[in-house]
């Protein structure tokens, strides 16, 4: 995000004549609250719709029958410098008054969560990591960008780029999976997809990124909770993804709930103020997340409200959501010398530049035009992108016996009923979506033009209709259950301690499973979920598996055209999957340990179960195969250059994602077994072999250590480059930095 001076001049003019309170005004972050019968704030009936304590049609309902206060009375005061919401028409309301009513004319900023889409949903971004796909990545944001515009939406809270590597945290579905390096890649294509089209003010948002930091390390896996860890670990894991977006550009970030170390992370002036604004130096300005201000109270790190709203200015926060401790103690706390004019005037600055680097003084408004675009279905070119995200985010599993593709001359009989559901496709997060948009998988299998017929038998929840079971394997040809989670199953507050299928789909499967080798039919299991499950059961005994996730609006197409073969998948897991939930927190990357799990007993492992992952990172099948040979690593003056040979060995054309991994072998603290390091989507023609080459930047072979300086340290290194971070094959070299 960069100012010109012209525009750098304006923000000072404007600050100078600024009140105190008119400076607290841009730093208080207002959410309609509803009066009347449901008295919470707007973005709390938000969470209570995303986590399922309310259906979205009950939501609805209170959004068209409920009075909303919009603070027009505060705005017109120059008391409120941001807004939640997604109306368009309702934003231009009250940007008339913030700019025609308000003595400064400070045009608002309007936040919405907007994580993987708003009116065209594509995959979470768990899945939509698993494409390894860059230019996919920037594509998708870049849509997600024009739509928000179009609905007053200048702000978007995302990206959400936690490394999560505990699948029992429900929010694993919302960011790019377990890597430091993959997080990093994605982070820094959806800043440029969100922020970076600036031909017109229509086309480009502010990013915000979230949640900083470390939020993912939650003990247990459950939402919110305790973080601890090394200064290393936090630098070397947590903090990348955050480091590359900001050098990328990202306009802003938003503190996340947890305390790290025994700091929340809304008062940290270390990760705040010497990290993110120091050292990475964030030109934007950080939000809180939802009452997190007031939380450093219950956190036990802050006497009252008015000294949590002391302690987060001081850090370094500049705009508080959801309550109105700024608003209410700032101008005191100036006032008696707690918190300095400097500090206030920084966050000022910051939040004034941002909105003038968006364009809203000279373009506060949404056209007509660009409202009308939204009004009927989604345009035919967004639809078409979140197919193709759709489609190569799936990852083949398991494909015993080549049962897939099917073959056009085989009838279906879908189960499940998931299945038919509009709405469970599109996943945690995502508020803004139209049934009419949507297409559930017996739409899209019917779209194909396969022949289908559809027995629902079960589902996440509820009991299983064994009659319907039997019915649905007496016809047809060939079986296609869809089991997974609900949508509300995962995302904010969802956290499992049991990450196997929910409900009796294991037993709806184990009957399907049964009755259909009886009857010599074949039966395929399509995975509708939002977090890697433990599915050491499936994969025994199920013949083929492919996952899904929730994959947005197209998911039905998508899922369709893999299953006849339209599309060849090439989709790669961006999180691990474990055998069992003992197994959780699982991921590739960890560090070796002297006695590194195998067969003998007394070694890292367990005495029931096994110590790898089911299925690992990166790991994904293809209807073709392919085959890797002659990894060389060789250096080259500040780099490291890899060749590997990659041949299409089966006998039809496929995308495979070449990954390529690193190990410091000896170092002054102990390094992971393996590092991705980077990665290419290499389209092959049956039997063509190609040379995929590689750059390792010798910059990019060191490590933080704890006192979180970078260190590049000679020695010994293992290159590794395969399909997933199992299968490799291996070259040693020597390095000296
Ligand atoms: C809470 C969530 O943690 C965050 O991701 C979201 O952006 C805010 N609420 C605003 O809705």
């Amino acid at each position: 995000m960069k100012l010109t001076e012209e525009q750098k001049k304006r923000v000072e003019e404007l600050l100078s004549r600024m009140t105190l309170e008119e400076k607290i005004g841009q730093m208080n972050l207002e959410s309609p609250s509803i009066v009347g019968g449901f008295d919470v704030p707007f973005e709390e009936l938000i969470e209570m719709m995303t986590d399922g304590r309310i259906s979205q049609e009950e939501f609805q309902k209170i959004m068209s029958t409920a009075t909303r206060d919009f603070h027009e009375e505060d705005i017109r005061a120059g008391l409120v410098g941001a807004m939640m919401g997604d109306d368009p028409v309702k934003a231009n309301e009250l940007q008339k008054i913030a700019v025609e009513e308000s003595r400064l004319g400070i045009p608002l900023i309007m936040g919405f969560d907007v994580i993987h889409g708003l009116r065209t949903v594509y995959p979470i971004a768990i899945a939509e990591a698993g494409t390894f796909d860059e230019e996919l990545f920037e594509r998708t944001a870049g849509i997600a960008a024009k739509e928000s515009r179009a609905h007053g939406i200048g702000w978007n809270f995302a990206p959400m780029i936690d490394v999560a590597r505990d699948c029992r945290w429900g929010r694993v579905s919302e960011g790019p999976g377990e890597d430091a390096y993959l997080a990093s890649r994605f982070a820094r294509a959806k800043i440029r997809g969100l922020q970076n089209d600036r031909t017109s003010p229509e086309n480009y948002v502010a990013a915000c990124l979230k949640h900083y930091v470390a939020y993912s390390a939650c003990e247990s896996g459950r939402d919110y909770n305790t973080t601890s860890m090394s200064v290393s670990q936090l630098h070397n894991v947590y903090l990348p993804p955050f480091k590359a977006a900001v050098e990328e550009g990202a306009a802003s970030a938003m503190a996340s709930f947890n305390d790290l170390n025994g700091v929340p992370c809304t008062v940290n002036p270390y990760t705040l103020r010497e990290l993110l604004k120091g050292a990475y130096g964030l030109d934007g300005f950080v939000v809180s997340d939802a009452n997190g201000i007031k939380e450093c109270v219950t956190h036990g790190i802050a006497e009252d409200d008015r000294d949590a709203g002391i302690q987060s200015a001081n850090a370094g926060l500049d705009m508080d959501m959801g309550t109105h401790i700024y608003k209410d103690y700032l101008k005191e706390a100036v006032e008696s010398g707690a918190v300095s004019m400097e500090v206030l005037d920084d966050a000022v600055r910051r939040i004034l530049s941002v909105k003038m680097w968006l364009g809203l003084f000279e373009n506060p408004y949404v056209s007509e035009e660009a409202i009308a675009r939204y009004a009927g279905k989604i345009p035919a070119e967004h639809a078409e992108t979140a197919l193709e995200a759709a489609k190569k985010s799936i990852v083949l599993l398991k494909n015993e016996g080549n049962v897939l593709p099917l073959s056009k001359k085989q009838k279906i009989s879908l189960v499940g009923t998931l299945a038919a559901s509009e709405e469970e496709i599109i996943g945690a997060w995502a508020m803004s979506w139209r049934n009419e948009d949507c297409v559930s998988i017996l739409e899209g299998l019917k779209n194909s033009g396969a022949e289908v017929s559809y027995y629902p038998c079960g589902g996440p929840e509820g009991e299983i209709n064994a009659d319907e079971i039997a019915r649905a394997c007496g016809e047809g040809d060939v079986v296609v259950a869809v089991v997974g989670e609900l949508m509300s199953m995962s995302g904010e507050a969802s956290s499992k301690a049991n990450v196997e299928l929910p409900g009796k789909q294991r037993e709806m499967l184990s009957l399907l499973l049964e009755k259909t080798r009886a009857a010599g039919k074949k039966l395929v299991t399509v995975l509708m979920n939002g977090r890697p499950l433990a599915l050491g059961w499936e994969e025994e005994h199920l013949p083929v598996l492919v996952e899904a996730w929730h994959l947005g609006v197209q998911m039905g197409n998508a899922v369709a055209a893999v299953l006849t073969g339209e599309e060849n998948p090439s989709g790669k897991l961006a999180s691990s999957f474990p055998s069992v939930n003992g197994q959780c927190p699982i991921y590739y990357s960890h560090p070796n340990t002297g006695r590194p799990g195998s067969k003998s007993k007394f070694t890292s492992r367990y005495l029931d179960a096994p110590f790898d992952a089911l299925f690992p990172f990166g790991y994904g099948l293809s209807y073709t195969t392919f085959a890797y040979s002659e990894l060389k690593a060789e250096e080259d003056k500040d780099c490291l250059r890899v060749a590997v040979r990659v041949k299409n060995t089966g006998d039809r054309k496929g995308t495979e994602v070449v990954q390529l991994y690193m190990q410091d072998v000896t170092a002054s603290l102990v390094r992971p077994v393996k590092e991705l390091k980077g990665f290419s989507r290499v389209e092959l023609e049956a039997g063509e072999e190609r040379t995929v080459n590689l750059e390792l930047k010798k910059q990019d072979m060191g490590f933080y250590n704890n006192q979180g300086e970078y260190v590049l340290e000679d020695g010994l290194f293992r290159i590794y480059a395969g399909g997933n971070s199992r299968d490799c094959l291996c070259a040693e070299i020597r390095v000296n930095f």
